[in-house]
């Protein structure tokens, strides 16, 4: 979006409820009200909905229900995460087209969303349902100055990042390990890490990010285990606003693993896991066992007590189980 353009939505945005005079708009802006009016027009074609009165000038009565980079970048006070927003109305998933971007050279922090994904990539080779319009369905790049056996807090970061902006609707969202978000014992945000790496460092990361955000009802396959931001706090949501909160919680947490704060980080993942304390089936690298998982480890894995002893888990399926 044009320069100008964005400081004129950011008047309007902060004299929401109010109308504003085309000429106090030029003033501030040093152009003509013809100016303001042109840029004014490609915003409604653009499905803002925007109020004018003769002698009362201009008021912001709707933002459009659309990822729009311009709203996410209003105000985002990160340093780097979320600067650079490169927007897909249809792409196959972001996390491929991320990596492109890494790999050209891309800067750390940009981050690749689409409206719809038509291959969206899920863990294990599965499948990601990323409908157009609903959800939030990004990669964030990376380039982290760590060595590659940290990479796992990365995941950890972004189950932290999500459930805080949920706290923020009033919602208790639990994680279910490794990295997936549930509402109500279903799934409402998933995450897919995928990196670049040497033997001593990365070369980029790429953090997947997929958030049922406005859905109202899901797929039969999905029905039972699925579930959105919206059926749980009951209204629409703007994702603009959504995705704002969560870039600025996600700056905070990384900014954490940066500064070498991991054991404040694990403790407060430890208190989301739903598994902790309870007795689990856990499935990892073609094999499965039960116990109880006990809590995380320094390196942010799982400790499970079983039968042969104690055992640490990076990844892997991991299911409540009866005793
Ligand atoms: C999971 O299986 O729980 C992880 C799902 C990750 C989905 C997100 S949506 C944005 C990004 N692009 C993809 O293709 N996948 C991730």
């Amino acid at each position: 979006m044009n320069k100008l353009r964005l400081r004129l939505l950011k008047i309007l945005h902060d004299n929401k409820g109010q109308y504003i005079s085309g000429e106090d708009i030029s003033n501030r802006l040093r152009v003509s009200r013809t100016a303001i009016w042109k840029h004014i027009k490609i915003l409604r074609d653009n499905g803002y909905n925007i109020d004018s009165r003769s002698k009362c000038g201009y008021t912001l009565l709707k933002v459009p229900d659309k990822i729009i980079p311009e709203e996410i970048l209003l105000d985002l006070p990160t340093e780097y995460i979320g600067q650079n927003i490169r927007l897909f109305e249809r792409i196959d998933s972001t996390n491929k087209k991320a990596k492109i971007l890494a790999e050209k050279g891309i800067e750390k922090g940009a981050i690749v969303i689409a409206e719809e994904q038509c291959e969206g990539k899920g863990r294990l080779g599965r499948e990601w349902y990323s409908p157009p319009g609903t959800g939030l369905w990004f990669s964030l790049i990376l380039k982290p100055d760590f060595k590659p056996d940290k990479a796992p807090f990365l995941t950890i970061v972004a189950s932290l990042a999500v459930v805080d902006v949920l706290g923020k609707y009033k919602l208790n969202p639990e994680i279910k390990w490794p990295n997936d978000i549930l509402l109500a014992d279903k799934k409402v945000c998933g995450i897919l890490s995928e990196m670049s790496a040497e033997l001593d460092r990365i070369n980029y990361a790429i953090i997947g990010i997929g958030i049922n955000v406005n859905q109202k009802v899901f797929p039969d396959y999905l029905k039972n285990t699925a579930t959105s931001v919206r059926i749980n706090f009951g209204d629409r949501i703007n994702r603009n606003v959504f995705l704002k909160k969560l870039l600025i919680s996600f700056a905070y947490y990384y900014d954490l693993l940066l500064t070498e704060e991991r054991k404040k980080l694990l403790s407060i993942w430890e208190k989301k896991l739903n598994l902790l304390n309870k007795n689990i089936k856990i499935k990892s690298r073609g094999a499965s066992c039960r116990g109880r998982a006990i809590g995380v480890s320094e390196k942010g894995e799982l400790l499970v007590k079983t039968q042969d002893g104690l055992k640490s888990f990076w990844a892997g399926d991991a299911t409540l189980h009866q005793k």
